[in-house]
């Protein structure tokens, strides 16, 4: 099982992620991906915009302003509740997310609960606690020049309201048969009190979310199709292990404020089990307050009848960071081979980094040279996602692309020369073929 030190430990020496603003000592809560960390984040985005939107005659895509009308985060309930229970030290005034200092407390915990559990101070280890309050998640900022409340605007804590908002616009350009979903991808951004465990909980992340609009009477079969499909898509493309993936029905103490039934799909990481994704029935609980707070209809009319609801709806919500760590912890893999350790990221082909690295066996050999560049540029129009490497001897080449999950390494040597020939290595066996280049 993979450690968490070591995947940390490895983006960061592979270029994969790093702390926010690193040079000038880190901004907690952010991370920056480096060249291999932004192409295996967008291959995973691109994966799932390929999944679950182009693939499907169901889901249409939009791409929502981050900043949004004020009135969209009352409407949809933010401004009163979106909020973590927050607890202060009275010896060392450290502050802490009450739910998260100890296994099995609630969210919705009292102060009187938490008192009695005499929790220590996980910085100073006193018991001095004062009272919980709710502490909003919501970044705050101000639109336009003028400085005070009425400029208050929020950067969006979900994607998921800027799909709400253009429900309306998408049914009245598209009709889109019901059931059909509205996808979105983009940046999310929290407040959070206990950034931690590395990229699993930031201030800053990315989701991808999908509101599903069914006929109320729909939901429950909808629910469950949508749920075998998530962990189709895990596992599948996504190249997950089954048995790290786990349904979690969530309680309805436990549930958030807009929702009826909660499945959380949790993952085993290296630091324990945790909240991957959530699918949740909404009702119409977004819409409806949209109605109400904008004064138009959201009503859907059945095509070629007089029925008409506000339809309910059924939301799969991942955040990319999470997914990223779940892959990163699946792919991880430490063997060895004639007794030396290697480090393999055993990734989907479909989401490397690099499909193929080229390399000329020996780098001060102009002709092998000149014939690997014109193998490198032939496979780069055919694939694009190719890397070149001429570094170090064939050995180092290997373990390093081995590290960066490069499926394959295709060597030019001697033999290339005579016969069009090139040695192509397999990233999780190293065994080595010859392939004819015009096969490649
Ligand atoms: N629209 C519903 C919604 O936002 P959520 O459970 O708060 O629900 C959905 O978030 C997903 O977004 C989570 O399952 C998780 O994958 C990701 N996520 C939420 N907060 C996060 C954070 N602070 N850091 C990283 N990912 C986060």
């Amino acid at each position: 099982m993979a450690k968490m030190e070591d995947i940390v430990s490895l983006c960061k020496r592979r270029g994969f992620i790093w702390q926010g603003s690193d040079v000038y000592g880190g901004m907690a809560g952010t991370w920056d991906f480096g060249p291999l960390g932004v192409s295996l984040k967008k291959k995973i985005m691109d994966a799932w915009w390929k999944y679950w939107v182009e693939d499907r005659e169901d889901m249409y895509g939009v791409d929502a302003a981050i900043i949004m009308n004020p009135r969209t985060w009352v409407a949809s309930g933010h401004t009163a509740t979106f909020a973590d229970p927050l607890v202060e030290c009275g010896a060392c005034h450290g502050r802490f997310r009450a739910d998260k200092i100890a296994d099995g407390i609630s969210e919705s915990v009292t102060t009187e609960e938490f008192k009695a559990l005499n929790v220590k101070c996980p910085t100073c280890g006193k018991t001095e606690w004062g009272d919980i309050r709710k502490f909003n998640m919501m970044f705050q900022t101000h639109v336009g020049p003028v400085d005070d409340d009425s400029s208050i605007a929020y950067l969006r804590p979900e994607t998921a309201q800027g799909i709400f908002t253009n429900y309306k616009n998408v049914v009245d350009t598209l009709y889109p048969d019901l059931p059909f979903g509205l996808a979105q991808q983009g940046k999310a951004f929290r407040n959070e009190i206990s950034p931690r465990d590395f990229i699993l909980r930031d201030r800053e992340c990315s989701q991808m979310e999908i509101e599903y609009f069914v006929d109320p009477k729909t939901w429950e079969e909808n629910f469950e199709t949508l749920l075998k499909q998530q962990h189709e898509f895990l596992t599948d493309v996504m190249g997950l292990e089954a048995e790290r993936i786990h349904d979690l029905e969530v309680e309805e103490a436990d549930r958030a404020h807009y929702s009826k039934r909660t499945v959380d799909i949790e993952f085993d990481y290296p630091n324990g089990r945790e909240e991957l994704m959530g699918l949740a029935y909404r009702t119409d609980f977004d819409l409806q307050n949209i109605q109400r707070e904008s004064g138009k209809n959201m009503e859907y009319i059945v095509k070629g009848t007089t029925e008409r609801f506000v339809p309910h709806v059924i939301e799969p919500s991942i955040g990319v960071e999470r997914l990223f760590l779940a892959v990163l912890t699946c792919a991880y893999k430490e063997d060895e081979i004639n007794g030396e350790k290697r480090v393999v990221l055993a990734l989907n082909e479909n989401l490397a980094p690099y499909r193929f690295c080229v390399s000329p066996l020996l780098k001060n050999k102009p002709e092998l040279v000149e014939k690997a560049k014109e193998v490198y540029a032939a496979l780069r129009k055919k694939y694009g996602n190719v890397t070149w490497d001429d570094s170090g001897n064939i050995g180092k080449r290997y373990r390093k692309q081995d590290e960066i999950g490069t499926p394959k390494c295709v060597v030019i040597d001697f033999d290339t020369l005579e016969d069009d020939t090139v040695t192509v290595r397999d990233r999780d066996t190293t065994e080595q073929v010859r392939v004819k280049i015009a096969e490649l």
